[in-house]
């Protein structure tokens, strides 16, 4: 192949893309990243028109995350809470009538109710089967209508949760949708002759992070719950970036969601999150499974190192995230509330949404999967046509596989690159997670790693043409783009519009190749289209007067073929590292997280820099063998700077657990230590800790975690996660009688009766737990029926059953018929010992830390979680978060 005497180098080359490479990812990450200005006023100084007021939404999540705090339900605080929140929607309804009565004829109504009930759920996660109980939650609702029993019959629910997790004070989680749609209310009845033709009835819900109870208790007993027609869920799981869509489960909502006036969600995240790889869930389930019906699921999801620590705080809430949030929040709203609202329509059901949907630099696309599958089917036609003329070697079938073979394996090299570096780092250099502290720190570790991996696979193929593998990577992704959406896959979107700027790219390519041969002024037709500066032009359109049609290509080819690839690419991974990144920091030791994360950036930048792998044969073997040798030294030196850095800092915590645990049986103390990551440092941190609080001499022992070791039922099924430690504290000598009388924490059956004849017994199972919440019991039976939701396994096995109930609530039960005697024999973990044995665990309501800091009940519990958590502070600079919890477990056999 004879190559042009006028052919810039590398180095040119590079340089000329240079302001494309950057210019574009920046454009990208600006626009996904933009949020409204905050507005701070209640009315418009000038209209005086309501207007949704940043300022008043953060006084609202600052005085819940902090003026009361910790709103973990059982708490007192939970309970104070609750009190707010029932004054504050008694408040906007006479400032509702109020109004109302000034503008005779509004048909404007509101109502308010505070619900309070018991119950219980089924509620299987991560795998696991869980059943929920809870007495005497609570949830307050307000309903806003047109007074008329028809403008009531269709409503829309808009739902956030007043209570928070147990490490944290909730600011984003959720307070911050809470004085979203407290705002949204007051802007609504403020709006002059705004009237519903449809209810929107606004649900805060009182217990979403003890799995979900407040929104099972409004979608099963609520009597205005059967006129729920679609659902708006407003929630957070961290504290930057504007509100992402990641839940769209019918076309009419999608369709509803074009009117928001800031758009941010994709079919991509929606498909990512339905595969359930993020462990996450919502109160969107509850209301998909009990109202049956659909909806849109939303969260802020920047900065998600916060999420369920202490530092979900208002000042760590970005400016503009609240108005972005309300803003798009109140366009719902207005929209489904609206005479064009499709909320009557879905009275007769939903389909699942077969709808291609994305928001794209701020512009929101929507189209059938139809539509895809006949567009992205004739992008690939037209691609075979394009290369099958293409003429020269490249409409050479044989060349062409080879070319799809070399493009193929490039990729895969990608991946190997950046996995044998996250082998070397977490394996060997022992260094794993070093990224942690930057979402996008991952990029510059394995950037590179992926991109010599690419490179070093093409050595072997340095004979086939640039041109043709510039073809043979549209044809993989138009191929991809047509066989995904085919396969039913939305997000085969992404490969689309990769494939639509490479195909423009190369018909480009063609005429400018035709238009150059010698009859026609090639050099002319080029500059006349140039409004990119002269000296960058020039060297693009260098090598026109090359003839020979598998020559040269020009640069231009590759800057055209680049912008769509670049600025989806970029958007993908933000998106996505922005999740995962602080994902590996509470999904498990076990997990694979180096690999995860190396592969997430190989992958997303494999499509990014589709080009890469073409322009890697532009200039011959020994260029690409010269890239290959600096690529290698710059990982690496990467390597080298990552292995260096500390995993954690103060902004981005390690989470750890520490558990005080009393037994009630034997009276014995410990400390349960677990962390969420596989971050290493671990077991130095236990090591210290057990010197400092443990008894002297006593090593800890580290735990094996499975379904019958009840240490960590309080987290439970999360629990399957931790990699626990057991410490032995030292006994106060000062400590004898633990428990007053009156703080009795028991398991008993009442009404027990066996029957020999059947082989069963029934009974009531109480569990009395005065002063303690969250409390779960854990038991093997074959159980043939119970009062609770749902029908048990016709098995022997191990039940779980989690209770989180009102504050000052403390008894709950529970009746079951189980087979009796028991199969004592089926686990090897059950031995016989003369009646049921039932482990059973429960946080006490005074101690917790930081949470109930301010009135601490001079326990040792709380003694020792004052100094642990100074000491873990001084000791580690702040760089780990603890979640400290007082609890009481015991057996009982009954
Ligand atoms: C819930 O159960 C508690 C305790 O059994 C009882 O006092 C309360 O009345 C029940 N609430 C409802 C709404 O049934
Ligand atoms: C839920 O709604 C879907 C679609 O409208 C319908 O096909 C299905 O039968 C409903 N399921 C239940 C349990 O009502
Ligand atoms: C539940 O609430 C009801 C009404 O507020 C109250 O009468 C009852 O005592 C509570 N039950 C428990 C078990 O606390
Ligand atoms: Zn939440």
């Amino acid at each position: 192949m004879v190559r042009t005497r006028r052919q810039w180098g590398p180095v040119r080359s590079l340089l000329a893309l240079l302001p494309l490479l950057v210019g574009v990812p920046w454009l990208a990450v600006k626009h996904q990243y933009s949020l409204p200005t905050p507005i701070v006023d209640q009315y418009d100084p000038i209209t005086s028109l309501p207007q949704l007021s940043e300022a008043t939404i953060l006084e609202y999540a600052k005085y819940l995350s902090e003026d009361i705090g910790y709103r973990t339900p059982g708490t007192r605080e939970h309970a104070i809470a609750d009190a707010w929140m029932t004054e504050k929607a008694y408040q906007l309804k006479e400032e509702c009538e109020r109004v109302v009565a000034t503008q005779p004829g509004r048909k404007l109504q509101c109502e308010v109710w505070r619900q309070e009930g018991n119950g219980s759920h089924r509620f299987d996660m991560m795998s696991a089967r869980l059943y929920k109980r809870y007495v005497n939650l609570s949830n307050i609702i307000i309903r806003l209508s047109d007074g008329t029993e028809q403008g009531k019959a269709d409503a829309v629910l808009v739902n956030s949760h007043l209570d928070s997790t147990l490490p944290s004070p909730g600011a984003a989680d959720d307070a911050l949708a809470v004085g979203v749609m407290i705002e949204c209310v007051r802007v609504l009845v403020n709006t002059p002759g705004w009237e519903p033709k449809h209810a929107v009835v606004f649900l805060f819900n009182n217990a979403e992070e003890s799995l979900q109870d407040g929104s099972h208790l409004f979608s099963t007993q609520h009597p205005i719950a059967s006129t729920i027609r679609a659902v708006v869920n407003l929630e957070a799981a961290g504290t930057t970036g504007p509100e992402l869509l990641f839940q769209a489960t019918s076309q009419e909502m999608i369709e509803a969601y074009a009117h928001v006036p800031r758009p941010y969600g994709t079919i991509f995240a929606n498909e990512i999150f339905s595969s359930g790889v993020l462990l996450s869930d919502t109160d969107f389930r509850q209301f998909e499974y009990y109202l049956n019906v659909t909806g849109l699921d939303m969260a802020v999801v920047g900065n998600s190192y916060m999420y369920h620590m202490r530092g979900d705080l208002v000042e760590n809430i970005e400016a503009g995230v609240a108005q972005h949030m309300a803003d798009n929040t109140f366009a719902l709203i207005k929209h489904l509330a609206s005479p064009a609202s499709p909320l009557p329509g879905l009275a007769s059901g939903y389909a699942r949404p077969r709808t291609v949907f994305f928001a794209y630099l701020g512009q929101f696309f929507v189209y059938s999967f139809r539509t895809a599958e006949v567009l992205y089917s004739l992008l690939f036609i037209a691609s075979c046509v394009l290369i099958k003329t293409a003429g020269g070697t490249t409409s050479r079938g044989a060349t062409m596989v080879k070319a799809v073979f070399v493009v193929t394996v490039g990729a895969l090299g990608a991946l190997i690159g950046a996995n044998a570096v996250a082998f070397v780092m977490q394996r060997m250099l022992g260094r794993g997670m070093s990224w942690f502290k930057g979402e996008f720190e991952p990029l510059i570790l394995y950037g590179p790693a992926a991109m010599c991996g690419a490179l070093l696979t093409q050595l072997p193929f340095t004979r086939v043409p640039e041109r043709a593998l510039l073809h043979a990577q549209l044809l993989s992704h138009a191929f991809l783009a047509a066989a995904g959406q085919l396969a039913g896959v939305g997000s085969s979107a992404i490969f689309f519009l990769s494939a639509v700027s490479m195909f423009v790219a190369l018909v480009v390519d063609r005429v400018v190749t035709y238009l150059s041969t010698p009859n026609v002024d090639g050099a002319r037709m080029m500059s006349g289209t140039g409004n990119m500066q002269s000296g960058v032009a020039k060297g693009l359109e260098d090598g026109n007067e090359k003839v020979d049609k598998d020559g040269f290509v020009s640069l231009w080819t590759y800057a055209l073929g680049q912008v769509i690839p670049l600025l989806t690419g970029t958007q993908l991974s933000a998106a996505t590292l922005v999740v995962f990144v602080p994902l590996t920091g509470r999904f498990g030791s076990e997990a694979p997280a180096e690999y995860i994360i190396a592969s997430i950036v190989a992958i997303v930048g494999s499509y990014t820099l589709s080009l890469a792998t073409p322009f890697a044969h532009r200039f011959g073997p020994t260029a690409l063998r010269k890239a290959v040798i600096v690529l290698l030294l710059g990982v690496g030196a990467t390597m080298a700077v990552f292995a260096r850095k500390d995993v954690f800092d103060r902004s981005h915590q390690k989470r750890l657990f520490v558990l005080h645990k009393e037994d009630l049986n034997t009276g014995e103390q410990h400390l349960h230590i677990a962390a969420a990551d596989g971050a290493p440092g671990f077991d130095d941190l236990v090591h210290d800790i057990t010197t400092r609080f443990g008894v002297d001499g006593v090593p800890p022992k580290a735990v094996v975690m499975d379904n019958w070791n009840s240490d960590w039922d309080t987290l439970y099924p999360f629990s399957a996660f931790l990699s626990p430690y057991k410490i032995d504290l030292p006994l106060d000598p000062a400590y004898d009688a633990p428990w007053p009388p009156e703080e009795q924490f028991t398991v008993s059956a009442v009404n027990d009766t066996i029957d020999e004849s059947k082989g069963t017994r029934s009974m009531t199972l109480r569990i009395d737990h005065p002063g303690i919440m969250w409390t779960v019991i854990a038991f093997d039976a074959q159980v043939l029926e119970w009062t609770l939701d749902n029908s048990p396994p016709e098995e022997f096995a191990r039940h779980h059953i989690k209770e989180a109930s009102f504050y000052g609530t403390d008894v709950w039960t529970v009746d079951m018929t189980i087979k009796w005697p028991s199969p004592q024999n089926m686990h090897p973990k059950s031995s016989d010992v003369g009646g049921l044995k039932v482990d059973f665990i429960g946080i006490q309501e005074k101690r917790m830390w930081p949470a109930k800091k301010a009135d601490a009940d001079g326990s040792q519990a709380m003694k020792l979680f004052r100094e642990f958590d100074a000491w873990l502070d001084e000791k580690t600079g702040g760089s780990v978060d603890a979640l400290l919890m007082g609890c009481v477990s015991g057996q009982a056999v009954v």
